[in-house]
């Protein structure tokens, strides 16, 4: 199995904005197409398709102009859960990041039982004790 990250493309765009989530996460994260949309309007933003081998399963975007990183969506379409997907986009992303020179990277998350907040804890993150739109900002370093 093998994950990369990849650019949006004329042949993915389509597959990408279709990917969803499970119906009891869609309160967790906006749709994919949405993500699609905005990072297209995102100054210096950082759009990514999460790719399992040749299938697009997964898209994150990282906004970059307030200093530190930070991951303004992330998802796994649910048929691609939870095969340790997420994580290896997560290390990717860090690479990229390190490679650019960013030192840390950002992510907030919807306050409720099933959020994702497991997730960036198993990724390495910490909290920050702060928030963003009332969500709690985890950090990592890079
Ligand atoms: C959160 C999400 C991206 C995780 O992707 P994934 O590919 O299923 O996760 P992985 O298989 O790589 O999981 C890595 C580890 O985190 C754990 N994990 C995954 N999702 C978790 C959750 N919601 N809560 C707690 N732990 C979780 C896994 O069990 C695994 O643990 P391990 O170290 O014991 O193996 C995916 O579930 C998703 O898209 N969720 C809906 C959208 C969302 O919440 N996005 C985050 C927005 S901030």
């Amino acid at each position: 199995m093998t994950v990369s990250l990849r650019a949006l493309s004329r042949e993915n765009v389509r597959t990408v904005c279709d990917l969803r989530v499970a119906e009891d996460q869609r309160h967790l994260v906006g749709p994919a197409a949405y993500t699609v949309a905005e990072g297209h309007y995102e100054p210096d933003a950082v759009l990514r398709t999460i790719y399992l081998d040749e299938e697009p399963v997964g898209v994150l975007l990282v906004e970059v102009e307030s200093g530190t990183p930070y991951l303004v969506r992330f998802m796994v379409d649910a048929a691609y859960q939870p095969r340790g997907v997420g994580r290896r986009a997560v290390e990717l992303l860090a690479e990229e990041l390190r490679r650019d020179g960013w030192a840390s990277l950002e992510a907030s998350f919807v306050r409720v039982d099933n959020g994702a907040r497991g997730f960036w804890r198993r990724c390495g993150f910490q909290d920050t004790g702060r928030t963003r739109h009332g969500e709690p900002v985890f950090v990592r370093a890079l």
